[in-house]
């Protein structure tokens, strides 16, 4: 976070779609592949948004794909910035299935989003106003995830 930019709440980004046969397997379910895509572009462009600078996924955290997701299913994918560090932000990512009266959440994961100056080096964020006690919830679990992540990818430069 840079104390020269003001804190800013974080927007909800909401983004539809729709399940076609060439995003599914031959038995009809969706590949999480096309599903990860989906999270990661609306994950950006909250990042986007949030920082007002371009990003880059460093890393997808704890990726859950709770319901299987068919062909002609309608999806609402919604992403925010949850935490923020000096560069890197943590969007929290969910997806639904719109079943008319209601939804179903089917997968939810949170991506590591780093936001780049023009020369392509981690650049700092604002930092983020948390209003209510969900956004603090949110902040605390993604605090979390972060911790761990940043541990398990020292542990893995360390192996290599
Ligand atoms: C992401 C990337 C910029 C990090 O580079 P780096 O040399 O580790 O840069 P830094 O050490 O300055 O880290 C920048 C920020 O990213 C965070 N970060 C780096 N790796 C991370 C990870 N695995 N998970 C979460 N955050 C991570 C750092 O903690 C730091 O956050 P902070 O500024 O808020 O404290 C670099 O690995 C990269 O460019 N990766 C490729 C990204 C890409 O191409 N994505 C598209 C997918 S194909």
């Amino acid at each position: 976070m840079d104390q020269n930019l003001p804190a800013r709440v974080a927007e909800e980004i909401v983004a539809w779609d729709f399940v076609f046969p060439n995003d599914a397997n031959p038995y009809g379910s969706m590949f999480g592949g096309k599903l990860l895509a989906i999270m990661d572009t609306t994950a950006a462009i909250a990042a986007i948004r949030f920082a007002g600078k371009t990003v880059s996924t460093a890393a997808v955290e704890a990726v859950e794909f709770v319901h299987p997701v068919v062909v002609g299913d309608r999806l609402k994918t919604t992403a925010k910035v949850v935490w923020v560090g000096r560069s890197s932000m943590m969007v929290r990512v969910d997806v639904y299935v719109d079943l008319g009266t209601s939804f179903k959440r089917c997968t939810h994961a949170h991506f590591a989003m780093v936001a780049f100056d023009q020369h392509r080096r981690p650049t700092p964020v604002p930092g983020l106003l948390r209003e209510t006690a969900e956004d603090e919830k949110a902040f605390k679990l993604a605090a979390s995830i972060r911790e761990q992540a940043i541990k398990r990818a020292k542990d893995e430069k360390a192996q290599s």
